[in-house]
């Protein structure tokens, strides 16, 4: 068995911003136009009228001021209400592939690594630009590494179960290093015409090198041990998929989008996610006080801080528990890794952190590392 350690991470962040204000005002645009559409029904009472979304209740209740977008025009056009995406030939690289690759590059220039040095790839998002041949298979192809690659779902915890597979084969000596890339292009599933949601995703790409300790530069993060958990709930769902068409679905049902019980989701995974990180730093014989740092899942300020406030029995303060959702919004499996990579730079050798992913399944996921 290989020690094993985390080498370094790549981010890829889209080149458009759409601020609260301007999804704000397209969204009761929208909202404007359906209630004229239907105006007759909603004045029989046979139609409730859309209510106006607005800036404050979503920076209160999420804590997202902004996001960022593979595509702007499309979301924020009243009459469309979802991103405009040109379809690639497929003698082209596909979308996720292409920011796969960009993030993939930087985390294995960071490392002053090739592929050469790499012998796997695993795609790990919560949403897959097809079913075959898999993302991985392409991202990897483009990069030029030999072995394997493969994509796996598990929605807002891929990121943190690909790492666990990563750090396995890597342990076991079946790979000397493998990237887990992240691609999340959440516009694409985002139900824009619901103002309960239409704040809550953004786009972004991660990587994250695994790779033997042995052989990875230093200052890299010894991983101390991972641990998944899964617990079915319908509470975040999105039916969409490939039997949809034999169902004679509309791709903009409602039931084809995400959509969540946001509350239960709220009171369930908190205790679930604090329970689950304490239990871990238990078996690897440490606690939350010994803890410089918790990189968590990036879906909703509130849902942070009490997570934080259980595990330290105090308020964490931004050092503690970095918060990046503020700027990128949630963009699935791909926060904690955001956060992870936009605040280790400071730490000391010995320092220990904690990389925490939660959402749909509902999946848990932690990486508790080390500095070396
Ligand atoms: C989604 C979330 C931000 C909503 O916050 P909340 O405080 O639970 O808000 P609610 O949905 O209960 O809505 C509160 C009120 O605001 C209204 N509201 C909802 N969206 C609104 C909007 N965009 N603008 C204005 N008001 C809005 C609701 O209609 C409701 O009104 P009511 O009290 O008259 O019924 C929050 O539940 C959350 O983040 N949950 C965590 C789950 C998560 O993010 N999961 C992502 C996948 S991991």
């Amino acid at each position: 068995m290989h020690r094993v350690a985390i080498s370094s991470t790549g981010l890829f962040t889209p080149p458009e911003i759409i601020t609260n204000e301007e999804l704000v005002e397209a969204f009761n645009a929208f909202a404007e136009l359906e209630n004229a559409k239907y105006a007759d029904e909603i004045a029989a009472g046979k139609r409730a009228a859309l209510t106006a979304s607005n800036v404050e209740f979503i920076e209160k209740a999420s804590g997202i001021k902004r996001r960022y977008v593979m595509n702007k025009s499309g979301v924020l056009d009243p009459r469309r209400m979802r991103p405009l995406f040109t379809p690639r030939p497929d003698t082209d690289i596909s979308m996720m592939a292409e920011i796969g690759v960009k993030a993939a590059q930087e985390a294995l220039e960071r490392a002053g690594k090739t592929a050469d040095d790499v012998d796997g790839l695993i795609c790990a998002a919560a949403n897959m630009q097809r079913p075959y041949p898999a993302m991985g298979v392409e991202i990897q192809t483009a990069l030029g590494i030999k072995g394997y690659a493969f994509d796996m779902n598990v929605a807002c915890s891929s990121a943190t179960f690909g790492l666990e597979m990563a750090v396995n084969a890597v342990r076991t000596g079946s790979a000397r290093a493998i990237l887990v890339v992240s691609p999340e292009i959440t516009s694409a599933h985002l139900a824009w015409k619901d103002r309960d949601c239409h704040f809550i995703f953004g786009d972004v790409c991660t990587a994250v090198l695994v790779e033997r300790l042995d052989l990875a530069p230093p200052g890299s993060f010894e991983v101390l041990g991972t641990r998944l958990l899964s617990s079915f709930s319908n509470n975040i769902r999105n039916n969409h998929g490939f039997m949809s068409r034999a169902e004679d679905r509309d791709p903009d049902d409602r039931d084809q989008l995400f959509r969540q019980e946001g509350r239960k989701v709220f009171k369930e995974v908190c205790p679930m996610a604090a329970e689950h990180i304490a239990g871990h730093l238990a078996s690897v014989n440490l606690d939350a006080q010994g803890v410089r740092r918790f990189w968590l899942h990036q879906a909703n300020l509130a849902m942070n801080q009490l997570i934080s406030r259980k595990l330290l029995g105090r308020d964490a303060t931004l050092d503690d528990a970095p918060v990046i959702l503020d700027e990128f919004a949630n963009t699935a499996s791909a926060g904690s890794i955001i956060a992870f990579h936009r605040n280790n730079t400071d730490f000391a050798v010995g320092d220990v952190g904690v990389i925490c992913s939660f959402g749909a399944g509902y999946s848990i996921g932690s990486v508790i590392v080390k500095k070396t």
